[in-house]
């Protein structure tokens, strides 16, 4: 999928506190999912590709007895541990290579936001599945366009449409693989012709593999503040162009609602 991890990046890292409010909800509605006091019961909990621990704050409210953040960017996993302190693991790795850390001991693994950037799914699966102890969990969610779902609503089709004008502009400014990437994907959610993203059916089929079956499915209508998806668009931006104001003119070009909608499927996996 992606061909690089954006989040390596130390002003994004830096800039993403400013986008709080996006990812906290996102996190906020999986964990209505996934019953709170499943979580509270468990003993190892792994925040996998935690960023800057918005998830993790979501988590901690429910006081797992313990918490490890696995993140492969630096600048990310810094600005967590400055924001959470002590109390909390922190190793830097990725789901491919998590599974050297832990000794098929964790319970429940939460990859909230994630799911889309992990670039070798074959060997994270396998990784996964080595870390989770039998009928441990695996919890993640997966958005549009990365995702593909049967229906979309008008108003969460003016937000991917908002999004393919950015990415494209973005792109018209400084060429790079990953925007060009993003914007012809964003198109083809829009037109209903996504081809390179995740389905449900083909996710049932292929966790299986590795001995994980889906336990729970849900698939939510949200909604965050416009202001927001201005923030998340001058942090994107400033991982791929130096010229602050050839970006701001880009965005202030961009007419939103007030509201930006959009849809999140909540996958709850299950090692036998
Ligand atoms: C959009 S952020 C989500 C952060 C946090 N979970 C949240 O909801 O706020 C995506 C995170 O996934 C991390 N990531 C990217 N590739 C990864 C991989 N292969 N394994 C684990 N994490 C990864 C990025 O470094 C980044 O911190």
């Amino acid at each position: 999928m992606a061909t690089q991890n954006p989040f390596e990046n130390k002003s994004t890292s830096d800039s993403y506190q400013s986008t709080d409010l996006v990812y906290s909800t996102s996190a906020k509605a999986i964990l209505n999912v996934f019953a709170p006091d499943l979580l509270q019961t468990h003993a190892q909990v792994v925040d996998l590709g935690a960023g800057t621990g918005v998830s993790t704050a979501e988590i901690l409210k429910y006081k797992p007895a313990k918490l490890t953040i696995v993140e492969p960017s630096m600048a990310m996993l810094e600005n967590a541990a400055s924001v959470l302190g002590p109390g909390i693991e922190y190793i830097h790795s990725s789901a491919e290579k998590m599974f050297e850390h832990f000794d098929s001991n964790v319970d429940l693994i939460y990859a909230c936001n994630c799911f889309h950037l992990f670039q070798d799914l074959a060997s994270v699966l396998a990784s996964i599945s080595c870390t989770l102890k039998p009928k441990g969990f695996f919890v993640f969610n997966l958005t549009s366009p990365a995702f593909r779902f049967d229906t979309l609503t008008e108003t969460q089709k003016l937000a991917i449409k908002a999004n393919r004008d950015f990415y494209s502009a973005l792109n018209q400014l400084s060429p790079n693989d990953v925007l060009a990437y993003t914007s012809d994907l964003l198109q083809k959610a829009l037109d209903g012709t996504q081809t390179q993203v995740y389905f449900k059916d083909q996710l049932e089929q292929i966790f299986p593999s590795v001995g994980i079956n889906l336990s729970n499915y849900q698939e939510q209508d949200l909604e965050y503040p416009s202001v927001i998806q201005k923030n998340i668009w001058r942090m994107m931006g400033q991982s791929f162009t130096q010229d602050q104001e050839a970006l701001s003119k880009i965005i202030e070009a961009i007419e939103l609602p007030s509201n930006i909608a959009f849809k999140q499927a909540v996958f709850v996996m299950q090692k036998v």
